[in-house]
């Protein structure tokens, strides 16, 4: 016991690094993808993770990914850098500009369009963001589609009292701050930014699958101190409360990462492309259903 009586958090350990694969999506626009991979077929509750770019873009060359469908899950946008627009067969539109998120969840179906915004891809410029998919568990699968659209400025940051370590919060809490987004299953989901020489112990239920993903510096991960770089991805075990990051002093740029974690599903995952279910009968189901025209199309 510590003093007071309280148990300290137990640090988790690495259960294993994942690199990622370069790989194109959409109409054709450079992404890291973690998983899924041969190596990796998904983390649950997360189906996927992209890292879209980074890449510099000349003028008409951003890509995107045009009139697809998604249904059983939850499409989560973080942009850090570049301009994307969205259109959906609800009838819904949106723009997303560097730092601002959009939370989908697609439930029983939409059909959407996930673009450069006109002015970006005429220009060109840099183009650097995420997509996360989350699973929905059996019981919201067919729910109705709903969107969360979080400019940057509404989302919490944090920094550390001795200024190394910066946070914001997309989901969960981090720091003492708490997000502004809603989700259908405990969710955490930090953005970190580590100055060199700087650490932080974020505590995480113990029910949590949790992932660290690096995009730029390197870092030092949980009690054996794995070394992870950009555009790799260290598994936690679940081991522990608390999670450990370290920037190594010695670096000479910001370690910055995403910290993900969820409470599993543990249900079965039928999943062919854009549409994850329980079961081979739901995906037919659901091709037959957007086949048919029910998942509505972009007017
Ligand atoms: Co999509």
């Amino acid at each position: 016991m510590a003093p007071g009586g309280v148990e300290p958090w137990r640090e988790r350990s690495v259960a294993r690094g994942i690199d990622s694969v370069e790989t194109r999506e959409g109409g054709g626009f450079l992404v890291h993808r973690p998983f899924p991979t041969p190596t990796l077929d998904h983390f649950d509750p997360f189906l996927l993770l992209d890292e879209m770019g980074p890449s510099e873009l000349g003028p008409g060359e951003a890509k995107g990914a045009p009139d697809h469908p998604h249904r059983g899950f939850e499409t989560v946008t973080y942009l850090l850098a570049g301009r994307m627009e969205h259109r959906d067969s609800a009838g819904h539109a949106g723009a997303l500009g560097p730092g601002d998120v959009q939370w989908m969840t697609a439930g029983a179906g939409v059909v959407h369009a996930e673009m450069p915004e006109a002015g970006f891809h005429r220009e060109g410029g840099r183009m650097h963001g995420f997509q996360l998919w989350v699973n929905l568990p059996r019981r919201d699968k067919m729910t109705p589609p709903r969107y969360q659209e979080i400019p940057s400025g509404r989302i919490p940051v944090v920094t550390s009292p001795d200024g190394l370590v910066w946070v914001k919060v997309l989901a969960g809490e981090a720091l003492g701050a708490r997000a502004v987004i809603e989700t259908r299953t405990p969710i955490l989901y930090l953005h970190f930014t580590l100055r060199p020489g700087g650490r932080a112990v974020q505590p995480v239920p113990r029910d949590y699958h949790v992932f660290a993903y690096v995009f730029g510096g390197r870092g030092r991960f949980g009690t054996d101190g794995r070394e992870a770089r950009e555009h790799q991805m260290v598994l936690f075990a679940d081991d522990g409360e608390a999670v450990a990051l370290a920037a190594p002093r010695d670096s000479t740029a910001p370690l910055d990462l995403l910290l993900i974690g969820g409470v599993p599903l543990r249900e079965p995952v039928a999943r062919y492309g854009p549409f994850v279910m329980n079961t081979q009968g739901e995906i037919r189901q659901a091709i037959e259903d957007y086949q048919a025209g029910r998942l509505g199309r972009i007017v």
